[in-house]
């Protein structure tokens, strides 16, 4: 008998914590600072409704209606002499290559967090603040090291089982996320000058959007929308294979990207204001987080444990991704592989061991591998496989195995989709499921390689 959670607040948090992480909190923040603030957040929500939302319906479809993994749910569901299954594949890799270089900026966020609490920002200046930011990447230890610990843990946690390690982990991790950022947020907008950030991220101002050109703005804001729910690699679709047919997907899709929205909103909101206040530039990119978010910490009364919370929440929303797609990696492996739970727990333990050393060492020892172009890393290489590849084309790859008469199709997906109480998914956006839907897709897919090769 399959493991079931053991309650509904359960899969809905532990979804919630597969989707909301360094997307939400990291990401999310620098990209609407660089992409002119909320005219950037109404299109990236746009793009969430009409594109996140339905792919996120059709893997818990696939989940539910096989009660497998993506390593065996298309073999359960697919015609006979097809081939949809060779999916498994891409989404083995899929998850893998998201977590090689998720684990060491988890690491990050956890050596953030002991470096607040230590109080090593205390007094210091940005030229200090800086140097550490740029002596961790440039420390084979540092990063080798809290990786590894991320690692651990996460294993640990995951060969607990899943309603013991995950849900049980995953749930106060989540509850304790959502209260910090409450108050981080708070603290945020009531510092002196916050109001103006307050005004540039809440009130749209659509000039903004040219300055970076409106296609760069709406391409970046539909790969965030993939990227911040986990979408194409059925690291979504397997809770769907733990949960019973009482409710309706879509209801149950509605909460999780309303909770992954709420989180992504208010991170900025407790970012760009922070910026405002302290005369920090909200548009610099990755490093807002390590560089410039310190600076404010510095100089902030109580900054010291301000800061050690704002890395917690920060570890905490990375953490619990980690746990949810490791969760679906000894799923898939041991569907695949029939391995026994210590053997399968052991052998992804060494194999994401491995795997995360690239990234880790990319910054360091193994610098001198540019593979994007000068200055690029190894992470940039996995990041770009995973966001502009990977997730984009196993999405693709779900929206037409749900809609295609040669797969599961359209009335197999809606009847599942659509069994139990709640909100239905409508018959009526076939054409757009089947075709714009895809289209979509595709130019993402394709505007990705141009932006890399020419942008
Ligand atoms: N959905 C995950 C995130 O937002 C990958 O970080």
């Amino acid at each position: 008998m399959r493991e079931r959670f053991s309650s509904r607040l359960g899969f809905i948090l532990i979804s919630a914590g597969c989707a909301i992480g360094l997307g939400n909190v990291w990401r999310f923040p620098y990209i609407t600072g660089k992409y002119g603030g909320a005219a950037f957040v109404l299109i990236y929500l746009f793009f969430l409704v009409i594109l996140g939302l339905p792919v996120m319906v059709m893997e818990y479809a696939v989940g539910r209606g096989s009660q497998k993994s993506a390593a065996l749910s298309f073999d359960v569901l697919e015609p006979s002499g097809t081939k949809w299954h060779w999916m498994k594949y891409l989404a083995l890799a899929g998850n893998y290559m998201l977590m090689m270089f998720y684990t060491t900026v988890c690491g990050w966020m956890f050596y953030y967090f002991v470096q607040m609490l230590m109080g090593t920002f205390q007094g210091a200046d940005s030229e200090m603040i800086a140097n550490t930011f740029t002596s961790m990447l440039a420390s084979p230890a540092i990063n080798v090291g809290f990786m590894v610990i991320v690692i651990l843990l996460g294993f640990f946690v995951v060969s607990k089982g899943l309603v013991n390690g995950v849900e049980k982990v995953s749930k106060v991790m989540m509850i304790c996320l959502l209260c910090l950022m409450v108050c981080l947020a708070l603290r945020s907008v009531t510092l002196p000058g916050a109001m103006a950030g307050v005004k540039y991220y809440l009130i749209p101002d659509f000039s903004k959007i040219s300055e970076n050109g409106l296609g760069e703005v709406i391409f970046a804001a539909m790969g965030q929308a993939f990227f911040t729910l986990s979408l194409g690699i059925g690291a979504i679709a397997i809770f769907g294979s733990y949960i019973d047919k009482d409710q309706r997907l879509t209801s149950e899709a509605i909460r999780v990207v309303a909770l992954d929205t709420f989180v992504a909103i208010v991170a900025g909101l407790i970012v760009i204001p922070a910026c405002f206040a302290y005369n920090v530039d909200s548009a610099q990119g990755p490093g807002l987080i390590f560089v410039s978010l310190p600076n404010i910490f510095a100089n902030m009364a109580g900054g010291r444990i301000w800061g050690a919370l704002f890395f917690l929440f920060m570890s905490f929303a990375a953490f619990t991704t980690i746990l949810a797609v490791f969760q679906n990696i000894m799923t898939i492996t041991s569907e695949m592989f029939g391995w026994d739970h210590k053997k399968n727990v052991l052998y992804n333990l060494i194999g994401m061991l491995v795997l995360s050393l690239p990234c880790a060492l990319g910054f360091n020892v193994w610098s001198f591998i540019q593979p994007m172009g000068a200055g690029t890393t190894i992470q940039d290489l996995e990041d770009f496989i995973v966001s502009n590849n990977l997730l984009p084309l196993g999405s693709l790859f779900y929206v037409l195995f749900c809609t295609a008469k040669n797969g599961w199709g359209w009335d197999a997906f809606l009847e599942e989709a659509n069994a139990g109480n709640g909100i239905a998914f409508s018959h009526k956006i076939k054409f757009y499921c089947s075709v714009i839907l895809p289209l979509i897709i595709l130019i993402i897919f394709i505007q990705g390689y141009i932006t890399t090769l020419f942008g």
